[in-house]
């Protein structure tokens, strides 16, 4: 589990820190306060263990660069990325795991591939130095990009490449977390799902819940959740008594909650990037999924970061993190449009409470 997050440098971000993360983590603020960013930032350092989106089929790099507008790729855009585009700095993620691990992550402007992007992990309280690859060829050794020594010798080689291999096992917990990160927000291809997705599904009869989730909220009458031919293949549909509907003809709640529900039973030990879950939302659908969904992450150890401007949100996870026995914490974000530093204001469930009962809403903490 991710415990803190240090960002610097990444969009409106000059620099953001936000510690004691739990299992639910929810991000309010103002339009531009900073909350998709620091789901992006987790995104970019898993491209470290996976530089693939699985469910988008491209590199993440790219996705990062094209979720806002739609245009471009990482070699023509990436500029976008750096805070006032000074591509000259660096674009610093640190992750804290649980494990007491910290991993450093340094983005350097450069263009992919290879190799995509100088992801430098650095285990910071490793007391020496720690080693980290580069090419073919050239180590660089240091605790910092900074402090750089290129390996040529066979021999001297070799050492890297056994302390290389020691310290990748070092972190392996932290890699196989990122590994499997998702994000989650309204531009998830729905053939990707079909193909990908559904089909691990029904490999484990994982339907049969999302079947439930569906009938219980959204369409009563459902009976099934299958395949129809279609054009020259394939695509999944609602068996409804008299008709199937398309997943794609759906409603955009069921569609997002199909969809993230089918996703989710599939993750296990890993981070859950969402954003804006309620969009789309009925209050009545918003309790019926994030009861799904909390559940899920209760038994898959999901740590899940949630971007929302919905209060009805914070209360109902507010309500089911504690019935199902959860940690969440939700994170007030404002951020300096001058310096880019964004503070950060932590609340507790406790605390959300009493804001609420004293008629004040947590949304509004900058006029409080
Ligand atoms: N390269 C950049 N340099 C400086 N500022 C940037 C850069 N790219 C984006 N921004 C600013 O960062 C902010 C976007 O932050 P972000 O999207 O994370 O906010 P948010 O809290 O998710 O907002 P919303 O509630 O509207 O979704 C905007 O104010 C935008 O102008
Ligand atoms: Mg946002």
């Amino acid at each position: 589990m991710i415990r803190s997050i240090v960002v610097e440098n990444l969009r409106g971000i000059k620099k953001c820190v936000i510690d004691d993360l739990r299992d639910v983590n929810i991000f309010i603020g103002r339009n531009g306060a900073g909350k998709s960013t620091i789901l992006e930032a987790i995104y970019i350092a898993s491209a470290f263990a996976n530089k693939h989106d699985v469910l988008r089929n491209v590199y993440k790099f790219d996705y990062v660069v094209q979720r806002r507008g739609g245009r471009g790729n990482w070699n023509s855009f990436r500029d976008t990325l750096w805070f006032l585009k000074d591509v000259d700095k660096k674009i610093i993620i640190e992750l804290k795991f649980s494990t007491g691990n910290t991993l450093r992550f340094t983005l350097i402007n450069d263009v992919m591939p290879p190799p995509p992007l100088y992801v430098w992990p650095i285990l910071l309280e490793v007391p020496r130095k720690v080693i980290y690859p580069y090419e073919e060829g050239v180590a660089y050794i240091g605790r910092d990009s900074g402090d750089q020594l290129a390996v040529w010798n066979p021999v001297h080689r070799a050492i890297v490449s056994s302390l290389d291999k020691r310290f990748y096992e070092s972190i392996g917990s932290e890699l196989e977390y990122l590994k499997n990160v998702v994000f989650l927000d309204e531009k998830l291809p729905i053939h990707i799902i079909e193909s990908v997705v559904w089909r691990k599904v029904l490999d484990k009869r994982l339907d049969k819940p999302i079947l439930e989730l569906i009938r219980e909220e959204y369409e009563p009458e459902a009976e099934g959740i299958g395949f129809k031919p279609s054009g020259e293949g394939f695509t999944l549909a609602l068996m409804l008594p008299n008709t199937s509907i398309e997943v794609d003809s759906l409603g955009d709640g069921a569609k997002i909650a199909l969809l993230y529900a089918a996703i989710l039973s599939l993750l296990k030990d890993t981070g859950v990037l969402i954003e804006d879950l309620e969009n789309h939302q009925h209050p009545g659908g918003l309790v019926t999924l994030m009861r799904f969904v909390l559940r899920l992450a209760k038994e898959r150890k999901l740590q899940l970061f949630i971007t929302t401007h919905s209060i009805e949100l914070i209360n109902i996870v507010k309500k089911l993190t504690e019935d199902v026995g959860l940690g969440m914490r939700v994170y007030y974000l404002e951020r300096d449009r001058s310096t880019g530093i964004a503070d950060v204001r932590a609340m507790e469930s406790t605390d959300i409470e009493i804001l609420q009962k004293l008629g004040l809403d947590p949304r509004l903490l900058h006029i409080l």
